[in-house]
């Protein structure tokens, strides 16, 4: 399975920050937002990403993470010209996803969660179809939102209705068979003028071939488009972080606990890290 991580579009809801600064590489906490999603694709076993951002941007990316080698992958990168929607990544990413599945994650997704990495292998093992994942929130009309009807079976997925019919959100994470581009290319633009990822996912829906796993109160989706929602998952990392001493959404530690890169790899990404980050990644090397 393929992975692309959609990281561009303006955020706009962060202005001024983001008039100059990409969002998706602001600090969540003691890290740049996009190792976050990097880290689930590592954690569902994906070792071929795809970054695909705006083309002021893009450079940037690609001095964070080099071609992926130090991390044991893959990573490329391709241009959005301007934000035409989330299904348009699917497109772009067309001939670098070839006739393999793809998993799609946003750049601003963050996840967290007890067995995370076994939902997301889980997942990553589709033969056909689509696997998305719902999340209840209490403000779902911000969302793509799924509907059920009375024997818990999803029969819609409408995005950001103003009227939700249940407070089941699609988090953005999206698991793929072959035929999403081709699905994607069959999408017409919304009424924001937008190829939208609800569109893929309710014709595979339609099909019978999506299938929706909901996420338990026990897991954390955290949104970062706001200032507020922004400053929270900062906390919240923080929180969780400084009262374990384990790192969430750690790039480093997803690589080395998945066998990609060993010990002496993982020693020299932590060289010139002269902060606690660079500290956590020398203490793996110690535990028994
Ligand atoms: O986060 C989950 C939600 O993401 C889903 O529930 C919705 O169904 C889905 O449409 C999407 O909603 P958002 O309102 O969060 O989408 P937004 O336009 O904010 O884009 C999400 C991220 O993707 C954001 O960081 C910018 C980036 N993006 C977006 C678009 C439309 C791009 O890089 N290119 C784009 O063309």
């Amino acid at each position: 399975m393929k992975g692309i991580i959609l990281a561009g579009g303006k955020a706009t809801r962060l202005y001024p920050v983001t008039r100059a600064v990409c969002k998706q590489l602001l600090p969540v906490y003691d890290k740049p937002m996009i190792y976050y999603p990097l880290s689930a694709l590592l954690l569902a076993g994906i070792r071929d990403i795809l970054i695909i951002s705006s083309p002021n941007v893009l450079p940037r990316f690609e001095e964070l993470f080099g071609d992926g080698s130090s991390l044991g992958i893959k990573i490329y990168y391709t241009e959005q010209e301007e934000p035409r929607g989330i299904a348009e990544s699917l497109i772009i990413g067309e001939e670098f996803v070839g006739n393999d599945k793809v998993c799609l994650i946003l750049g601003d997704n963050i996840f967290y969660g007890d067995s995370l990495s076994e939902i997301l292998q889980e997942a990553a093992s589709l033969k056909d179809g689509a696997v998305v994942f719902g999340y209840y929130v209490k403000n779902p009309q911000r969302y793509g939102v799924i509907d059920f009807n009375k024997h818990c079976k999803v029969t819609s997925i409408s995005e950001k209705p103003k009227i939700p019919k249940s407070n089941w959100a699609v988090t953005g994470m999206y698991f793929f068979d072959k035929n999403a581009a081709k699905i994607a290319k069959s999408v017409k633009p919304s009424k924001r003028g937008e190829l939208e990822i609800t569109d893929v996912n309710s014709a595979y829906l339609k099909k019978g071939k999506l299938k929706v796993k909901l996420l338990s109160r026990g897991y954390a989706w955290l949104d970062t488009g706001t200032h507020e929602s922004l400053i929270d998952a900062s906390v919240f990392i923080k929180t969780i972080e400084d009262r374990q001493g384990l790192k969430i959404g750690c790039i480093e530690e997803a690589a080395y606990r998945m066998g990609f890169i060993g010990k002496k790899q993982l020693l020299n990404l932590s060289k010139d890290i002269n902060t606690t980050y660079g500290e956590y990644l020398r203490s793996l090397l110690d535990e028994r």
